[in-house]
């Protein structure tokens, strides 16, 4: 007899290590993904518990579901990622139209869940256990054809950030085998993607049986059929020499780069245990533009941390000045539970962590553009990945910059196409440009 496949409905919050966990979740209920959450068996929210805004967002975002069970009383509602591994029973006992709350690390006992729900739909299922036997499983959902993918690398965090959760929701950090990773990577290949972005907390701290990061890139730029290869995100002590050079030996992998610096005052990096200076990853960059002078860098930064002063501000104002980062994403401090910042007692008001996150973002967005306008006129490969979101007549597609670039009046058998391309115009976040 055939089991008919269940409906999945997704919603993803949060970094792209929960895009990629819902795509193993579609795989891991051997879902049909659907678009509209009335048509779906299971629904599903992918938490994230970063700040806490992201976490609010998840819980209300299930409120909008719970009507759908008096119209389809099987249906099934669940809670996944960090929020779920935060809260666990608390969410059920407090949710009481939520099935199930399962924690990032088991993901692969999903299937087993659901089907121990659909036999006795009275029953609440939690599983937020950090057993890490099976982590790395199930691989990810990929449609066919699809330009771009995710595969990761590692699991979990092994720094201690004070500001940080992600260590206590995703647990210490483990690293996937050189071979799984290859496995994974060639199985999204034959299903048609051209460009894998690998994924971990920290993926540049990578290593496996006496390989390191800068060795997986070696292998990785070896991949038949792969064109480009992006890894995000990098942590700032983990850039070697050796991750520089093979970059650089490599014309496969993206001269892109996010490294977070999160601060320009040593005296908030020492508090946030970020364990290097200003110094140390300013020097990082002066070598990574040594080595690829065109290469595209990105930072996140956090306002108001503890005791950030004025003076620690204008030092971040400071260095988003000299570095001129393409795109700098910035957040206001949330106080996170069980990280050592909970127990710090100095606080920035929000009014002064308001007023500072505006005068970075302004000042960023300026040179955004500023860098944007760069490239007008200069000519790149883009490879193309859809119709455009803004004109529907247009493709999209991205340099090895990560530049998302609109090109005009391209047909959509360009779609997983490497194309040449003038850039016309820019904006702050995105340029257009013309086949040439
Ligand atoms: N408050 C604000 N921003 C945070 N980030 C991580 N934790 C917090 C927090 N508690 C930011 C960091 C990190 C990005 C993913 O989110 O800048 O690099």
């Amino acid at each position: 007899m055939r089991v008919k496949k269940l409906s999945v409905f997704i919603e993803t919050y949060g970094c792209q290590m929960n895009e990629y966990d819902s795509d193993r979740i579609l795989n891991s209920l051997s879902g049909i993904p659907v678009n509209n959450p009335s048509d779906a068996d299971v629904i599903i929210v992918n938490t994230c518990a970063i700040r806490e805004k992201a976490d609010h967002k998840a819980t209300s975002a299930l409120g909008r579901y719970k009507n759908l069970k008096k119209s389809n009383p099987n249906l099934l509602i669940g809670m996944t990622g960090c929020v779920a591994q935060l809260y666990g029973k608390k969410l059920i006992k407090q949710i009481p139209y939520l099935d199930f709350v399962v924690g990032p690390r088991s993901i692969p006992k999903l299937m087993n869940i659901v089907k121990d729900l659909k036999d006795s739909l009275d029953v609440k299922k939690i599983e937020t256990s950090m057993d890490v036997q099976e982590v790395f499983e199930i691989h990810p959902y990929h449609k066919k054809d699809k330009v771009n993918g995710f595969v990761s690398i590692q699991q979990g965090c092994n720094k201690e950030c004070a500001y940080c959760i992600v260590p206590t929701v995703r647990g210490k950090e483990i690293n996937r085998s050189l071979e799984d990773i290859l496995e994974e990577s060639k199985l999204l290949i034959n299903q048609g993607a051209k460009e894998l972005t690998y994924i971990g907390q920290t993926v540049n701290s990578w290593k496996h049986n006496g390989e390191r990061f800068h060795n997986l890139l070696d292998y990785l730029g070896k991949l038949g059929g792969l064109e480009r290869i992006r890894f995000t995100t990098s942590f700032p002590r983990d850039v070697t020499s050796k991750m520089i050079d093979s970059m650089k030996n490599n014309p496969k992998i993206c001269r892109q780069l996010h490294l977070p610096v999160q601060s320009g005052s040593n005296k908030v990096l020492k508090s946030m245990n970020r364990t290097y200076t200003i110094d140390w990853y300013r020097e990082s960059i002066r070598k990574l533009r040594e080595a690829m002078p065109d290469l595209s860098l990105s930072t996140d930064i956090i306002i108001g941390f503890s005791n950030e002063t004025d003076e620690d501000f204008q030092e971040t104002m400071k260095l988003i000045e000299d570095i001129r980062f393409d795109t700098v994403y910035s957040f206001k401090y949330s106080i996170r539970p069980g990280t050592l910042g909970e127990k710090m007692d100095v606080h920035v008001s929000d009014e002064i962590a308001s007023d500072r996150l505006y005068k970075l973002q302004k000042k960023q967005k300026e040179i955004s553009l500023e860098n944007n306008i760069q490239h007008i006129s200069k000519a790149y490969e883009v490879l193309v990945e859809g119709v455009s979101k803004n004109n529907s007549d247009d493709l999209f597609g991205r340099t090895t910059h990560n530049k998302v670039v609109n090109i005009r009046n391209l047909d959509r058998s360009f779609v997983g196409k490497m194309v040449n391309v003038k850039i016309k115009e820019a904006f702050q976040n995105s340029l257009i440009g013309e086949i040439y």
